[in-house]
């Protein structure tokens, strides 16, 4: 049953209550990224969209991608370095780099295997200046890459063939896509007309993603007095109003309030579920990342580092488990450093960090030492096991055998 966002904000104004009630969520979206532009007025969009008409994604059929054989995403040895001019100090070193200019290279992206399949939610972690970025970048067909290939349901990004633009949609918390100075409902329309979406399809899917991310009485606020997370949910209706079948989300979070967060969340959680898209999320808030994927790829300087589960990137990287002990009334807490590093003594309690090796023959001697009332074992916050994992440069696993990566299917 298809529940329309008009019937459905008379019986709740609440996007949270959506969310819970909304079971058979279908919306049927479309739209895409645009360019701000802070002069530009409400009729020249209007002009501008007849000429994008001509240039519009309208054009072009679907190729298909043979699921039996392929993953939806796949890349081979993927590299890209960029070349980078190193300007020198002084007008004289400004007036030689006329003649002669000197060029340092990064290399972002160091030949990554990658394998996401239809309906994943992949979570692509990594410290700053990883090549997170120019992952996306190079799948959503913005940067040509320097070496290797990478097709996305069966399509080469770097074509940029229309059709590949139709079905994926690129959202960076740090750029805005939206036109500035205009209401976001604007862009919108504008997103409608470049994408051919038929009128009422448009107006029922923006609707209904209104209604999920609750900012209908937003859309005719200039996009500039947006707030971050206001402005960043509307950068998200834009991305999903033409259905893409693949998200790329780089950062989509970044700089919002634990609440804000929550909200994306929840959205991108229940949109995800129903729609079954294939997202990519770069995310340095783990919560994210806790919330959303079962499956983490850390890429640190270029390189794939590890691929596999959430749980499995604990198991693997963290050494050691935290160990919380309640204390009977009458025992002291005394002698504890032995057994590991000791984090925390509020009488009754203590909490120790203890070598994963070790918890079972330590807390062993712990109970037959002390009257133990309570023992809670714990794996360290994600946020202390994946900054160990950035630690770790070296122990890359094989980039030239991707099925060696330990892989989730779940
Ligand atoms: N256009 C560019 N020209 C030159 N170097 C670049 C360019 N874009 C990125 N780089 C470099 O490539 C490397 C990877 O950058 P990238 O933006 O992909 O990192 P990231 O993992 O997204 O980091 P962050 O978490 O900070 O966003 C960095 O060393 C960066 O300086
Ligand atoms: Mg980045």
């Amino acid at each position: 049953m298809r529940i329309m966002a008009d019937s459905y904000a008379r019986r709740s104004r609440s996007s949270d209550s959506y969310f819970r009630r909304n079971k058979d969520f279908q919306t049927s979206l479309n739209g895409a990224g645009l360019y701000q532009n802070p002069v530009i007025s409400s009729n020249v969009v209007h002009v501008l969209v007849s000429l994008l008409g001509i240039l519009s994604l309208c054009a072009g059929q679907l190729p298909t991608y043979n699921r039996l054989l392929m993953s939806l995403i796949e890349i081979k040895n993927l590299a890209k370095t960029y070349r980078v001019y190193q300007k020198k100090e002084g007008l004289g070193a400004s007036l030689r780099g006329l003649f002669h200019r000197e060029y340092r290279e990064v290399q972002a992206v160091r030949g990554i295997n990658l394998r996401v399949e239809q309906g994943e939610f992949v979570a692509f972690l990594g410290p700053n200046g990883a090549g997170k970025t120019t992952t996306l970048k190079l799948l959503s067909g913005v940067i040509n890459p320097t070496e290797g290939s990478a097709t996305v349901m069966g399509h080469i990004p770097w074509k940029r063939e229309n059709p590949y633009r139709r079905r994926f949609a690129l959202v960076m918390g740090q750029k805005n896509q939206l036109w500035w100075d205009l209401p976001a409902q604007e862009s919108f329309r504008l997103h409608q007309q470049i994408y051919c979406v038929e009128p009422a399809r448009f107006q029922r899917t923006l609707d209904e993603l209104s209604e999920l991310l609750d900012v209908g009485n937003l859309m005719k606020q200039p996009v500039r007095e947006l707030s971050l997370g206001e402005r960043m949910k509307m950068e998200l209706i834009a991305a999903l109003l033409h259905s893409p079948e693949v998200l790329f989300l780089d950062e989509p979070t970044i700089g919002l309030d634990v609440v804000a967060q929550h909200k994306i969340q929840q959205f991108l959680k229940f949109y995800q579920e129903k729609r079954k898209i294939t997202i990519l999320l770069t995310s340095h808030y783990m919560k994210d990342v806790a919330a959303l994927c079962k499956r983490v790829v850390v890429i640190n300087q270029g390189q794939i580092q590890y691929d596999g589960s959430l749980t499995g990137i604990v198991d693997q990287f963290s050494g050691h488990k935290i160990v919380t002990l309640q204390f009977g009334k009458d025992d002291s807490i005394s002698g504890l450093e032995r057994f590991g590093e000791v984090l925390e003594i509020q009488p009754p309690k203590a909490k120790i960090r203890i070598e994963r090796t070790r918890v079972a023959k330590n807390l062993a001697t712990i109970l037959s030492d002390h009257s133990i009332e309570d023992v809670v074992v714990e794996d360290p916050p994600l946020e202390q096991v994946i900054a160990e994992v950035f630690a770790q440069v070296g122990g890359h696993e094989d980039q030239d055998n991707p099925d060696e990566h330990s892989r989730v299917m779940d």
